[in-house]
């Protein structure tokens, strides 16, 4: 198996310093631990990206239409209108959510985390001198639920929430009645929520991407929502994303902060890419949706005892359950690298609630997540 998964020669995706330094010396992993495509991705964007690098001028460019192409996007695709809501443009989500702490908290306040999540949350937290409050979700019936009870409590000390809708590495779509009791608690609380809904896009077949602004509207929440079209399209290493709020003021501070920071300098290159998806990447959207389906009914086929996939409603992201195997933190990532040839997220690094649970890519070729399940059935032996 090409363990370089196929990409154009001259891709140094995924690095092989930070491989060897997760993952061991071994050379053949197959590298499925990052949250991007492995695909080639929509022709309209590479196209825009050969066409304007082809330009030869990489000047000063104000950003043409990327608003208005994420509005009506938005509206397209989701059917949520943007009309009343003010949007800033941020170098990433790291740098937005940074500076929403920034903003909405102070040193020494809680954040709570609805963890197993996302692995950047925790560090932008702690390195802002904020405590994390946990609000781990349950697993029901191998499903994950949030736990309202354990929201409601550490809501009580926290003055942010930050909430991944849909949900990374469990892949849930969250329901209009969750989000409510989410904004109705942090409501109550005078919590600030941060929805980081990156992978709204990327809803199977089934499942909607409810907006949180869609349900924060009755309440008194503050929130903001994180968007962008860099997990969709794979643009993490060239686009910009967006912070969306109801609220001027948050939304005024940022172009303030960004503004004295200069974080406006604009990438022409990733505007180009980002306008291409958002106006004409859709019928591509489309396809690869139903290519994930594929695969995650591949994983559900093939997959050998007693790994299991908990049933995913958005994402590329397959959440295996291991805990058959009956291994500890760190045997399960050791076993992973040395045993099955794979290099995937263990679950640990999401929270310890995590831990037995390993985290992998599937946004690759059919080919790719049938080499996976043929090493996790030979190590399984
Ligand atoms: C939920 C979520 N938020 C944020 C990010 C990273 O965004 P950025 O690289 O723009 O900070 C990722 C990347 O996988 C993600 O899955």
């Amino acid at each position: 198996m090409d363990v370089t998964l196929g990409l154009p020669v001259g891709a140094q995706a995924p690095d092989a310093a930070s491989l060897r330094r997760f993952f061991g010396e071994r050379e053949d992993l197959l590298p499925l631990w990052i949250a991007e495509p492995y695909v080639p991705l929509a022709p309209p964007v590479v196209e825009a990206i050969e066409d304007r690098a082809a330009a030869g001028w990489y000047g000063y460019e104000v950003r043409p239409g990327i608003e208005a192409a994420f509005r009506s996007w938005m509206t397209s695709r989701h059917g949520w209108r943007l009309d009343d809501l003010a949007i800033a443009v941020s170098p990433s989500l790291g740098t937005s959510i940074g500076s929403l702490i920034e903003m909405h908290s102070e040193p020494g306040d809680g954040v709570i985390l609805q963890s197993p999540v996302f692995t950047d949350f925790k560090p932008l937290v702690t390195s802002a001198g904020r405590t994390v409050a946990k609000a781990p979700l349950s697993l029901v019936d191998d499903r994950y639920e949030m736990d309202f009870g354990a929201l409601a409590e550490a809501a009580e000390g926290a003055s942010m929430l930050i909430l991944c809708n849909p949900h990374n590495p469990v892949g849930r779509a969250w329901s209009g009645a969750d989000l409510a009791r989410v904004a109705d608690i942090c409501s109550e609380h005078g919590v600030f929520v941060v929805a980081d809904e990156i992978h709204a896009d990327l809803v199977l077949a089934g499942n909607t991407f409810t907006p949180f602004a869609s349900v924060a509207g009755g309440t008194e929440v503050r929130w903001a929502a994180l968007h962008g079209p860099i997990k969709t399209f794979g643009l993490a290493g060239l686009a910009d994303t967006l912070i969306v709020s109801d609220d001027d003021e948050t939304i005024g501070r940022f172009g303030d902060l960004s503004g004295r920071l200069h974080l406006t300098r604009n990438n022409v290159v990733g505007m180009a890419a980002t306008l291409a998806a958002y106006e004409r990447g859709g019928e591509w959207l489309d396809g690869f949706l139903g290519d994930l389906e594929t695969n995650f009914d591949r994983l559900v086929a093939g997959l050998p005892e007693p790994i299991s996939l908990v049933e995913p409603e958005a994402t590329y992201l397959a959440w295996l359950d291991f805990r058959g195997l009956g291994l500890e933190v760190p045997e399960l990532s050791v076993w992973l690298a040395d045993e099955a040839g794979l290099a995937l997220s263990p679950g640990h690094w999401f929270g310890r609630e995590g831990a037995g649970f390993a985290r992998m890519s599937i946004g690759a070729e059919p080919q790719v997540i049938d080499e996976a399940i043929e090493r996790l059935a030979r190590a399984v032996g």
